[in-house]
């Protein structure tokens, strides 16, 4: 019988050292873009694929990703007494009722492959999803992880969401080679975690949305600390590759890298665009802007 992806894993303990003092005691993923945190972007992307158990890897000082998905009764009822149904629809809506999340401690922040390491026990004997909130990938016509849902529905096996990146950046990112089975499709022969330029196989970068089988979890007991002192799933990935298929699968979709600054500000400004109720306004303004 074919299997289907119906877990989710969002690694959320990260220090989030590019963004202190904003860090230090708010999670990364709380960070909005316009009026949503980045892990509602990442928690939407998954129900739009047919997610319905979200497992959050979190750490400390990350509380305020446990409350967002939560109830928030003196909210809701202040928000019924003033009348403001529009508003309390918002806060009430943002997981469907079908959604459980489940909420896991990973008590070091010992790196991605680690905090993987700890949802093993909810995730059991199926595939399941990863997502990186801090990559933003938007789609209008299908999200990325449903196009990577599609995609296993049909081969039964782990897939990458990959992306051609510029050549110079490889170090920030596990680089794989892999042979095009068309339709954006490849079948992953190697991937190395941040490789130097001159060291990289390719420029096709493995951002942070993956389809892994559940032979990953032993493979992860057996990896020890790599790239950063870190236990790293490229390595985990690396192992697995040996024993049965990997796919990389080029995405559709606009990412934007906000665990940076940068890519976090223009994020900012492409979906400020794109907002409905700001998007005249903000235009304007930023028509309106003299840049030296
Ligand atoms: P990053 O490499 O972006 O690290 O982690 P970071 O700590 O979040 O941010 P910087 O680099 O210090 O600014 C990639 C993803 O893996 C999670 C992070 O929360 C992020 O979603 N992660 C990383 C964990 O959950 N646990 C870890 O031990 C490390």
């Amino acid at each position: 019988m074919k299997k289907v992806v119906r877990k989710a894993v969002f690694p959320v303990a990260g220090m989030g050292t590019r963004f202190l003092p904003a860090t230090k005691a708010n999670p990364k993923e709380m960070l909005p873009v316009v009026d949503k945190p980045l892990i509602q972007y990442a928690v939407e992307e998954a129900v739009a694929a047919g997610i319905e158990v979200m497992v959050f890897i979190t750490g400390r000082s990350k509380r305020a990703i446990s409350d967002h998905f939560d109830k928030a009764y003196e909210l809701e009822n202040e928000l019924t007494l003033r009348g403001k149904e529009e508003t309390l629809k918002i806060v009430q809506n943002i997981v469907p009722p079908n959604v459980t999340c489940v909420h896991i401690r990973q008590a070091e922040a010992l790196g991605l492959g680690h905090a993987v390491g700890r949802a093993k026990a909810v995730i059991g004997d199926e595939p399941f999803a990863v997502l990186l909130a801090d990559d933003l990938i938007d789609d209008d016509a299908d999200g990325c992880l449903h196009q990577m849902t599609k995609v296993f529905e049909e081969w039964q096996c782990s897939i990458l969401g990959v992306e051609r990146i510029d050549p110079s950046e490889t170090q920030s990112y596990g680089i794989v080679r892999s042979n095009s089975i068309g339709n954006s499709l490849g079948r992953v022969e190697e991937i190395v975690e941040k490789p130097r330029p001159d060291k990289a196989p390719s420029n096709l970068a493995v951002v942070g949305r993956y389809i892994l089988t559940p032979g990953i979890f032993d493979k992860l007991e057996q990896v020890t600390r790599g790239a950063g002192g870190e236990i790293q799933l490229t390595d985990a990935i690396a192992m697995l590759l040996k024993d049965e298929p990997v796919l990389s699968h080029e995405f559709h979709g606009r990412r934007y890298d906000c665990g940076s600054k940068l890519g976090y500000l223009i994020a900012t400004v492409e979906q400020g665009l794109k907002h409905p109720e700001l998007r005249d306004g903000f235009k304007d303004y930023l028509s309106n802007l003299v840049l030296d």
